[in-house]
């Protein structure tokens, strides 16, 4: 059952840009692609936890600031030679806003 939470306004994320959003399990990175396509995963980069929501988004990707492996919004899965990947969350935008699916952190949290 899906638990939607309102987190932002589509125009509070840049495009190509992201935001960080603190949940009590942990930190959400939000992305806006050029296209207005919004996602969502966690703000840990499968390599070293750099923080994912401070990185570059291109096309439905974003590159770590910090050693840039490039990371696939859709899947969260890292590209080319790079293995790991970070859990995705389900998103909806209507009217403008921005919500989140939070039953995955739940049941990430009961895990
Ligand atoms: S922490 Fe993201 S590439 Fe190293």
């Amino acid at each position: 059952m899906k638990n939607w939470i309102d987190i932002a306004a589509l125009t509070d994320i840049p495009k190509r840009g992201g935001r960080v959003v603190k949940t009590s399990q942990g930190c959400v990175a939000i992305f806006r692609t050029h296209d207005d396509r919004v996602f969502a995963i966690d703000d840990a980069c499968p390599h070293q936890k750099g923080s994912l929501s401070e990185g570059l988004v291109h096309g439905s990707a974003v590159t770590c600031p910090l050693h840039s492996w490039v990371v696939d919004l859709e899947t969260g899965l890292a590209q080319g030679a790079d293995q790991g990947g970070v859990t995705t969350y389900e998103i909806s935008v209507e009217g403008g806003r921005i919500r989140l699916d939070a039953s995955r952190l739940k049941s990430r949290s009961a895990a």
